[in-house]
């Protein structure tokens, strides 16, 4: 009697092992296996972290396996599994292997196709064909698309993070409560004390040391050291959380009447303001986004401010960023003050509060949660909708994707949702965030994405003009690496052009990010189909770059730069001021952040700024869905250029009072996960 050995490896999660039945049928092109039961008598089969071979025995041979079905049935109580893998060792001694990872949860039964990753037009047996069919209907009745605000990216169709299918909510739900994650920050930072005490000022600057004195690292140190200093407020536009903004300047907007005679004195160059917008010395971080959205609080105890400053800043001769004039509000007016660095000690540093203030909003909003978490969710929905666990762009992109509709999910929940924890401590809660993601999606253009297009598009490329831009240059490494390692996949599996053209999977799955994920927005400029390679690659690169780097880049770093809290205040309590000489020490202390809102912001930057425990870094693949050699090849040259890289960065660091490191591969996870 013919007898199949089949091979089959639990998950090592908590959670993952089970104690219910688990049944296999082998379904090979000449005939079908009995459906078997799995069990060794006196044995307790399918652990956690159990590799399990049983013998299935056959009257004849069944040809060549197509499938491999499994089905777990109750024993006691439904008892979830997680199957990693099956191999299967034929009579003839070949061994086939078919990826799983997947939970099987109530009496669920999952089809297996073998590890060797198709194209939809590459099939050629009717099972094959009817499966890949079959495993998308089934999807798409999961993965729903739902538009959680007017105007934004669509998201997941669940109200709650334990509606999601099994597959992609977090190993546990403790790891992603946010109340949970904001208590262990409080009691880590042990600022309980404080966090009641709403509506009270610190009584001066150094009063906030109160709560940064327990968790401290170099970065922000030197920030609560540095802050009010020039250098540092610019240094921030190229290399802190939100290294996004910076643009040059071509000309001095009239909404900014900025004379060459209010700014002459700081300019280094001999030269008038002109001159130097001319030669390439000028940029600017304009706010505008910020317009007219809806401050926090409701009544005039709670009442919250905002702003949506400009900021002018000069190349120095020794290339820092230095500011020369910041204007906080769109429209230009005698109670709208031109502020410089030449006025009182306090007018200037308040205005420059107020630059900070302000772009910890567009950071939070637009940079993070829109460009990054909220993009990475539509890419992820429509590949589950859309793409088949056969297709090899579906094996390339699910570790780019791991837990972030769930983190998602459980932002929408507890985080960003009609009073949820946002709200306590931002200015911009109460729903001005949402204002501010429905504005930037009116400027989100699919070209943006494309890294070295987005630098390019703020005149910020140059390294000899701006030798200091680590995010820009280290940005660029990792794109590059991203899109060679991505060429070298799709290369692999796409022959030609025409074969791209011909993969109706692929294309449903362009589609249904641009018509539903970006919901046709026409000025979002979302590609409908792909035509070459090339393509091809950059569309992946994008999904890849904007789960990994371009997260890394904007999240990391937020307790690094935003903890010492004048530094990016979350919210101001009280309105801009509308004259010079109006700001002295007391103006600035009640504008800034109270003790309660302080700590909750605290907690707020510490718990977003912690890697997962089991956190997987950029190019780490441990759940092997590709079988392929070449796949593993270029896995592995990918790696190796990861790896040296992160040597560089460490060796440029090293002995730097500001290093700059959440480009390095090292620290970059491959997914938007917390
Ligand atoms: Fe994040």
């Amino acid at each position: 009697m013919p007898t199949y050995t089949v091979t089959i490896a639990t998950g090592s999660q908590w959670f993952a092992g089970t104690d219910d039945y688990i049944y296999i049928t082998l379904v090979g092109t000449e005939m079908c296996s009995e459906r078997t039961l799995l069990d060794k008598p006196l044995y307790n089969d399918f652990e956690r972290g159990a590799v399990d071979s049983y013998d299935v025995k056959v009257v004849e041979n069944l040809g060549d396996i197509e499938l491999v079905k499994i089905e777990k049935k109750k024993y006691w109580f439904q008892d979830d599994w997680y199957c990693r893998y099956i191999t299967v060792k034929t009579p003839t001694g070949d061994y086939i292997e078919f990826p799983c990872f997947r939970w099987l949860v109530d009496d669920k039964e999952v089809s297996l196709r073998d590890g060797k990753a198709r194209l939809p037009q590459d099939e050629t047996t009717r099972t094959a064909k009817q499966h890949r069919r079959k495993e998308l209907e089934t999807r798409q009745k999961l993965f729903r698309w739902k538009e959680w605000h007017p105007g934004f990216p669509m998201s997941i169709d669940a109200k709650a993070h334990r509606d999601l299918p099994r597959d992609i909510q977090f190993d546990s739900e403790k790891g992603v409560d946010f109340v949970l994650n904001y208590s262990k920050a409080i009691e880590n930072l042990c600022v309980n004390q404080f966090m009641h005490m709403f509506q009270t000022s610190w009584k001066d600057l150094a009063d906030f040391e109160q709560i940064f004195m327990r968790i401290k690292n170099t970065i922000s140190e030197y920030v609560m050291e540095h802050w009010k200093e020039d250098f540092m407020f610019g240094y921030q536009f190229l290399n802190g959380c939100n290294p996004v903004v910076l643009e040059k300047c071509h000309k001095i907007p009239d909404k900014f009447p900025v004379t060459n005679e209010m700014v002459k004195d700081c300019l280094e160059r001999d030269m008038t303001l002109e001159e130097e917008v001319e030669a390439g010395n000028i940029y600017i971080a304009d706010y505008e986004v910020m317009d007219g959205v809806t401050p926090n609080g409701t009544d005039p105890c709670t009442l919250q401010y905002l702003a949506a400053p400009i900021c002018l800043l000069y190349r120095s001769i020794r290339n820092r960023i230095m500011p020369l004039a910041i204007q906080l509000h769109q429209v230009p007016g005698e109670d709208n003050p031109i502020f410089l660095p030449s006025d009182d000690e306090y007018d200037w540093l308040l205005a420059k509060i107020w630059v900070r203030s302000s772009d910890f909003h567009v950071h939070q909003t637009v940079t993070h949660l829109l460009r990054t978490h909220l993009i990475s969710e539509v890419f992820g929905i429509a590949m589950f909708r859309q793409l088949p666990a056969v297709h090899p762009v579906y094996k390339l992109l699910i570790p780019h994707i791991r837990f972030t509709i769930a983190i998602n999910t459980k932002a929408r929940e507890q985080l960003i949702c009609e009073c949820g924890l946002f709200d306590k401590a931002n200015g911009t809660g109460g729903g001005g965030h949402v204002e501010l993601v429905q504005r930037a999606m009116k400027n989100f253009k699919y070209k943006t994405l494309l890294f070295p297009e987005g630098i390019k598009a703020r005149g910020v490329e140059s390294q000899e003009e701006l030798p200091f831009y680590f995010y820009r240059d280290d940005g660029m490494k990792v794109w590059e690496m991203v899109k060679s390692f991505v060429a070298d996949i799709v290369a692999i599996y796409y022959d030609s052009d025409e074969t791209l053209q011909k993969d109706e999977e692929i294309q449903a799955f362009v589609k249904d990010v641009c018509s539903f994920g970006m919901q046709d927005f026409d000025y979002c400029e979302f590609p409908k189909a792909l035509k070459t390679r090339e393509e091809l690659t950059e569309y992946l690169t994008i999904v890849i770059f904007s789960a990994s780097a371009q997260h890394a880049a904007v999240n990391f770093g937020q307790y690094d730069w935003c903890s010492w809290i004048p530094n990016a205040p979350s919210t101001m309590r009280k309105p801009t001021p509308t004259k010079k000489g109006q700001a002295n020490v007391e103006y600035v202390m009640e504008s800034l952040p109270d003790r309660g809102r302080s700590c909750w912001h605290l907690g707020a930057v510490w718990a977003l700024s912690q890697f997962q425990d089991d956190e997987l870094f950029l190019g780490m693949y441990p759940d092997e869905h590709f079988i392929e050699k070449p796949v593993k090849t270029a896995m592995e040259n990918f790696r190796k250029k990861l790896a040296e890289f992160s040597r560089v960065v460490k060796a440029r660091n090293e002995g730097k009072k500001l290093p700059y490191y959440y480009l390095s591969p090292d620290r970059i996870p491959n997914s938007v996960a917390v």
